[in-house]
C-alpha cells in the first residue's frame, strides 16, 4: 500500500522514524512529508534512508510531477505523526502552505493523526475545537497517551508508541474502520506483530514448603502473567508460560493454542530451573510471577505437629532464594529483551516510581512494570495500573485498564524497545 507519512515539528519526530521503518518492513511504499520544522528535529537523509524515497517539504520541488497533489492522490493512507497543535489548527483550517498541507487537501484516502504536545496545549479549547472539527470530517485519531513529555513534564499529550500507530494504520488499511469518525481512538492490535518471536512469561506465585502439607506463599493470582501470555499468543508469538500455582480457572484464559506451552512449577527453585532451560530459546522474557524471597532452610519430612513441640510455636529458619530475574539478565542471550515486575505497597505515585527506579537499577532489565499492591489493590483484581519504566528510569507508559489491556500495552513497549535497538 501507498502510505504518506506527514511528520511535523515536535520532539516526537524521532519516534516517527521507527514508525516509517515499521511501515517499510510491512511492505508498504512510504513517502515521508516532513514540515520545515520537523526537519529541525530529524533531517532529510534519515527520512530518505528509512523510506527509500526522495523527501522534500516544499511544493516547489519536482514541479513537473505535480508532486503537491500527486502524493495525496496516490495515497492509500495518510498518517500524520507527530501532529503538533499548530498542524491540527492548519488541518482544521485547510491551510496548504507546504507539501503536507497540499497533500492533505488533495487526498481522498483515510487520514490518521497522532497528536503530540504538552498537556496544556492539548487541553486548550482551540486545540479541542480543531480536533472535533477534524473528527467530524472523518479523520481518525490515535492517542495522545498520558506519560512523560519533553522536559520534566508529564501528562496527556505524549504521542502514542509507533507500534500503536502502526496498528491503527493497519486497521484503517484493512478497512476495519471504514467510518473513521466513529472510532476516535483506534487501539486494535495487529494480529501478528509478535510473529517470529518466542516469549517466555512467568505467572502466579511460588510456594515454599514447610512440611508436606504447608507452605509459605503469596496472593498473586497469576492473572496478569496469564493475560500477557494470552495477548502475546494472540499477536502471533510462540509462548512458554511458566505457571507457578495458577488456579485452573485463571490458567484457562490462555486457551488451547498449539503455539502456547504451559510449564507448571511450584517453588522458586523449580521456577529457576524451568526459566533457565526455557530462556535459551526466548527472544523476550517477562517475569510477572511473584517469587518468594526466602524458603524454609529445612523442610520437615513429616507434618509438624503441635504435640511434637510441646505447644511451643516452632521457629522457621529461612534462607534466601536466588534472584531468578537477575540471573537471567546476567546470562542473557544476545538480542533478548527482559522485563521485570515490581509490585509495591506505597503511599503514593512518587514513592512507587522511586522504588521502581531503584529496583530497575538492581535488576538491570530493559523494562520494569511497576504497580501498587495492597490489601485490596493489585493481586486478585481484574484491573491494574501499570507504570512501565525503561532502562533510564523514564515512565514510557502508564496503562490503566484490564489486565489484558495492560498486557497489550506492555507488549507494545517491548516491541518499541526492540525496534529502537534495531534501528539506533
Ligand atoms: O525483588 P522483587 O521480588 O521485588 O523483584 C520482582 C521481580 O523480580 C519480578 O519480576 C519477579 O518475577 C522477579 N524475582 C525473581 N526472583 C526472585 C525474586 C523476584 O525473578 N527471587
Amino acid at each position: 500500500m501507498n502510505i504518506v507519512l506527514g511528520v511535523t515539528g515536535g520532539i516526537a519526530a524521532y519516534k516517527a522514524v521507527l514508525l516509517a521503518r515499521l511501515f517499510v518492513e510491512a511492505g508498504h511504499e512510504v513517502h515521508v512529508v516532513p514540515t520545515a520544522d520537523a526537519l529541525r528535529f530529524v533531517g532529510l537523509p534519515t527520512w530518505e534512508a528509512i523510506s527509500r524515497h526522495p523527501v522534500t517539504s516544499s511544493v516547489h520541488d519536482d514541479v513537473p510531477e505535480v508532486r503537491h497533489v500527486a502524493l495525496g492522490q496516490r495515497a492509500d493512507l495518510v498518517v500524520v505523526a507527530p501532529a503538533t497543535a499548530n498542524t491540527l489548527a492548519r488541518m482544521a483550517a485547510g491551510l496548504a502552505d507546504d507539501l503536507l498541507g497540499t497533500t492533505l487537501l488533495a487526498t481522498t484516502a483515510p487520514v490518521l493523526v497522532a497528536p503530540a504536545m504538552h498537556t496544556e496545549m492539548w487541553q486548550h479549547a482551540a486545540t479541542q475545537h480543531n480536533v472535533e472539527t477534524l473528527r467530524g470530517r472523518g479523520i481518525a485519531f490515535v492517542g495522545p497517551d498520558s506519560g512523560r513529555l519533553t522536559g520534566d513534564d508529564s501528562g496527556p499529550g505524549r504521542m502514542s508508541e509507533p507500534t500503536q500507530i502502526f496498528a491503527a494504520a493497519q486497521s484503517l488499511l484493512a478497512g476495519r474502520h471504514p467510518h473513521a469518525s466513529e472510532s476516535q481512538i483506534i487501539v486494535d492490535q495487529p494480529t501478528s506483530d509478535l510473529a517470529g518471536l518466542t516469549v517466555l512469561v512467568s505467572a502466579g506465585g511460588t510456594r515454599e514448603p514447610i512440611d508436606p502439607v504447608r507452605y509459605l506463599g503469596n496472593r498473586s493470582s497469576g492473572r496478569q502473567g496469564v493475560a500477557i501470555a494470552a495477548a502475546a499468543a494472540a499477536r502471533g508469538a510462540q509462548v512458554v508460560l511458566l505457571s507457578a500455582n495458577v488456579d485452573a480457572s485463571v490458567l484457562g484464559e490462555v486457551g488451547e493454542r498449539s503455539t502456547t506451552r504451559v510449564v507448571p512449577v511450584g517453588t522458586a527453585a523449580e521456577l529457576e530451573a524451568a526459566a533457565r532451560t526455557e530462556a535459551a530459546g526466548a527472544d523476550v522474557i517477562i517475569m510477572a510471577a511473584a517469587v518468594a524471597d526466602y524458603r524454609v532452610a529445612e523442610v520437615s519430612e513429616g507434618k509438624l505437629r503441635k504435640e511434637d513441640t510441646g505447644g511451643t510455636p516452632p521457629t522457621l529458619q529461612l534462607v534466601e532464594n536466588p534472584d531468578i530475574l537477575r540471573g537471567l539478565v546476567v546470562s542473557r542471550a544476545p538480542g533478548q529483551t527482559i522485563v521485570g515486575f515490581a509490585a509495591e505497597t506505597v503511599e503514593g505515585e512518587d514513592e512507587l516510581l522511586e522504588r521502581g527506579r531503584r529496583k530497575l537499577a538492581r535488576k538491570g532489565v530493559d523494562l520494569l512494570a511497576v504497580n501498587a499492591v495492597g490489601w485490596i489493590e493489585g493481586f486478585e483484581s481484574a484491573g491494574n495500573t501499570l507504570y512501565i519504566l525503561d532502562r533510564t528510569g523514564e515512565v514510557v507508559r502508564r496503562i490503566n485498564g484490564t489486565k489484558r489491556e495492560t498486557a497489550d500495552g506492555l507488549l507494545d513497549s517491548v516491541l518499541a524497545v526492540r525496534l529502537a535497538r534495531d534501528i539506533l
